[in-house]
């Protein structure tokens, strides 16, 4: 074998053995875990979480990921009560962040499959554990309203939107419920997966800065409790804010299944119907109104480039340059309103 070949094997199965990770600028872990490199190539983030303390699995802390943070005024943007996207790959070098976008394609490896993917065995061309589209388990944002990691917690980090059927192609496109403003510093949010069976049972949770834009909701999020098993019983669903779903590590868990599902494989919790997610914006998730109060914040454009997508998921460009916040907001409206009356009055 020659060198070429041999450089040319283990690059191939390198990527044959990689995961799926979610990558915008606003995430950890841009750039890989090197102090001061630019991986174009990253794989760091998409490495699965199994058997691991929680010390190292939140928040992938296993290869200190959670310690290289986005650049200052990077985040991810989520607009109240609309749509975000991201790119899900095996690689950096697969998404718009590497090599100006040119190795993207259809799916999470840069290939475009144009006879389909996917059939009634274990798909082996990618490490995305499923046999096909309607077998992929979901994949789920979460966000908590501290600026500083250190102060995320499963409390209040809640499940805000789920995506049925994915990670399947590049482009994920997930769905914003009403979500209140985030403090000055931003938001913190994760994406999570646990993937349903074809390998190892583990789960996947990454980090991101992220700042709500938009018009704003006027209710705060309420505590998140721990997802249950529900599929044939919706009465043991649990119902409102959901904590993202923590599984098969050392400690941590907060859901242990047992048995087999309605298709007779081993239980495995996931961000589906299974456990009670319905898909999309998750609109159950608030305390009542008016307890958070609603503002504007004005947002860039995300930075997710074009690239094919059989589902026409819109894809707008440009780099995202920080959210801003408008510093009208109806509270000094109704500061402004009272000063009015009030001097009126005298
Ligand atoms: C999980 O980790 C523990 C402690 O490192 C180890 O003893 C155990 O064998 C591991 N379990 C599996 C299934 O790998
Ligand atoms: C990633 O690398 C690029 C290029 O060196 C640099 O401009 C950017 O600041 C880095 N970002 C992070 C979050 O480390
Ligand atoms: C997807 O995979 C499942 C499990 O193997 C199988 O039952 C189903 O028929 C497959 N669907 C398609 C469209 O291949
Ligand atoms: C629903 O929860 C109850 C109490 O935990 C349990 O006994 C029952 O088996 C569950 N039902 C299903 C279908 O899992």
């Amino acid at each position: 074998m020659s060198l070429t070949t041999a450089l040319l094997a283990l690059s191939l199965s390198s990527l044959v053995s990689a995961h799926i990770g979610a990558w915008h600028h606003g995430m950890y872990c841009l750039n890989g875990t090197t102090p001061g490199k630019d991986d174009s190539d990253g794989t760091d983030i998409v490495q699965p979480l199994w058997n691991l303390t929680k010390d190292d699995w939140w928040f992938h802390h296993d290869n200190g990921c959670d310690e290289f943070p986005p650049d200052d005024g990077d985040f991810l943007e989520i607009p109240a009560n609309g749509q975000f996207t991201v790119e899900l790959s095996v690689n950096r070098a697969f998404t718009t962040l590497s090599y100006g976008g040119s190795r993207i394609g259809l799916y999470p490896d840069g290939q475009n499959y144009p006879d389909g993917l996917g059939g009634q065995n274990c798909i082996t061309q990618l490490n995305i554990h499923t046999q096909n589209q309607s077998m992929a388990a979901g994949t789920a944002f979460a966000i908590s309203y501290q600026s500083d990691l250190s102060q995320v917690t499963p409390e209040n980090l809640v499940v805000f939107s789920t995506l049925y059927h994915t990670p399947w192609e590049r482009l994920a496109t997930y769905s914003v419920p009403d979500l209140p403003a985030c403090p000055e510093g931003g938001c913190h949010c994760a994406w999570g997966w646990v993937p349903n069976g074809c390998g190892e049972p583990n789960m996947y949770m990454q980090g991101f800065r992220c700042m709500v834009t938009g018009q704003t909701g006027s209710r705060a999020l309420a505590p998140a409790v721990p997802p249950t098993w529900c599929q044939d019983d919706p009465g043991n669903c649990t119902t409102g804010a959901k904590q993202m779903i923590y599984w098969n590590q050392l400690d941590g868990n907060n859901i242990l299944v047992e048995g087999w599902d309605d298709s007779g494989e081993p239980r495995s919790p996931a961000y589906n119907g299974v456990c009670g997610w319905e898909e999309g914006a998750q609109t159950d998730i608030f305390l009542s109104d008016g307890s958070a109060t609603p503002t504007s914040v004005i947002g860039t454009a995300t930075g997710v480039g074009p690239g094919p997508s059989a589902t026409g998921t819109p894809a707008p460009s440009g780099k995202p340059s920080g959210a801003r916040r408008m510093s009208v907001s109806w509270t000094w409206g109704l500061v402004v309103g009272i000063a009015l009356v009030v001097g009126w009055v005298v």
